[in-house]
């Protein structure tokens, strides 16, 4: 089997997009048209560099062109196992969730191939093990206010986005969004129909919205209760991105089931589901399933970059320019005076600028740098987990130029 090689910058390919798409309109796209990735950076077609706070939206922790996923891709590819089907075992699928058990409160791990499938996975194994420990009534699923959990019926039922939700309703039933304030909680946790509560640890898509470790404690002692599962999304601020592999880890919270995607196969489509043991014990063969999921290939990739996402290394860096990465941006919201709050945490924050953030995001740009929206005014960066500490002045410098023009 011949070895993956990256094409030197020479051998970039020339523009090929065509002007007219076939692809469907459901993404507003940039301009550029990216040929080649290296490290922290995008090259487009014309040769031009960008330096990409935007990790391909959280996915691309260990950036482009990364050896140590190309060499697990080789690998893997020399067994000639791209997929066999979940009606069979594969060491690289079993390796991966004993590892993801490891290193978690879970039990057991489910595998599928996004986010959105993750969380509406976690619903189903609630609701069966609510079913089974509690009555048919305990089916009610809820999410919190600005939380985003996917666009399928039910993760988008649970998603806080007017405009997402409005043209497509009737969504999934059973799952309703409450405000996030305890008292709150405490009313709408009803233990004879709510069989799970969902909630991003860090709140990605809504704002970047640290919850305070204190709020998910008590919705964790208020859910622990009365029986309710506790779900934790983490397809955006998990897998290493606040300096802890997992956030619920930092928060010092643990929750029922946790959902991952995004990073987790350095790009493959791969999502998983963690699962307490209480509810495992009560999931049964034909209760779920998905033919991609947890195949051989992108398994053995995701077990190694979970590997290095875990490097204690990697997660001290992250928590350690993460917080010096705030201090700065609060310099420059500070200087600029066109910034009215920061937000975050590690290698994820979010600024609430006073125009559309969408224009700022286009000036960079302009100035060769790639981030974020998070909402109509808040700018969002998700630098690659391998960013250092000179990769992230660069991206400053940019940032306080886009924000001052
Ligand atoms: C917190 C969170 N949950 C779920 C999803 C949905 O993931 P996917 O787009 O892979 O379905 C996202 C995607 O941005 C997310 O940020």
């Amino acid at each position: 089997m011949s070895s993956i090689t990256m094409p030197t910058e020479s051998e970039v390919i020339p523009a090929s997009v065509p002007t007219a798409t076939a692809i469907l309109g459901t993404y507003k796209r940039a301009p550029m048209e990216f040929v080649r990735g290296e490290g922290v950076e995008l090259i487009d077609a014309k040769g031009k560099r960008y330096l990409d706070f935007s990790s391909g939206i959280a996915v691309n922790a260990l950036g482009y062109g990364d050896e140590g996923i190309l060499k697990a891709m080789n690998e893997a590819m020399s067994t000639g196992l791209i997929h066999t089907s979940n009606l069979y075992r594969t060491a690289a699928g079993e390796l991966l969730a004993a590892r993801l058990v490891e290193l978690s409160f879970a039990a057991k791990v489910f595998f599928c191939n996004s986010g959105a499938e993750a969380n509406e996975g976690a619903f189903k194994f609630a609701r069966r093990w609510a079913r089974k420990t509690g009555s048919d009534s305990k089916v009610e699923i809820i999410a919190l206010r600005g939380g985003f959990h996917g666009r399928l019926f039910a993760s988008l039922a649970a998603t806080d986005r007017p405009s997402y939700r409005a043209p497509f309703r009737p969504l999934a039933g059973g799952v309703s969004i409450c405000e996030r304030d305890l008292v709150e909680l405490d009313t709408a946790l009803d233990e004879e129909t709510v069989a799970a509560v969902i909630v991003e640890p860090v709140q990605g898509e809504g704002g970047v919205r640290v919850l305070e470790a204190s709020f998910l404690d008590g919705l964790r002692r208020l859910t622990a209760k009365r029986g309710i599962a506790l779900i934790f999304d983490e397809i955006q601020c998990g897998l290493g991105r606040t300096g802890h592999l997992f956030a619920y880890q930092g928060a010092g919270v643990i929750p029922d089931m946790l959902t991952v995607a995004k990073p987790l196969a350095g790009g493959l489509p791969m999502g998983a589901v963690l699962v307490s043991g209480e509810i495992s014990d009560t999931i049964q063969a034909g209760d779920h399933g998905t033919t991609f999921g947890g195949g051989p290939f992108v398994s053995a990739v995701a077990a190694h970059v979970l590997e290095r996402l875990s490097d204690e290394s990697l997660l001290e860096r992250v928590r350690q320019n993460g917080a010096w990465l705030g201090e700065q941006l609060q310099t420059i919201a500070r200087r600029s005076g066109r910034v009215r709050a920061i937000r975050g945490v590690g290698y994820m924050w979010g600024l609430d600028v006073v125009e559309p953030a969408g224009d700022v995001v286009q000036r960079g740009w302009e100035e060769g740098l790639l981030t974020l929206t998070a909402g109509e005014h808040t700018l969002r960066i998700l630098p690659p987990l391998i960013a250092d500490r000179d990769d992230l002045v660069r991206g400053l410098s940019i940032i306080e130029r886009i924000i001052a023009r």
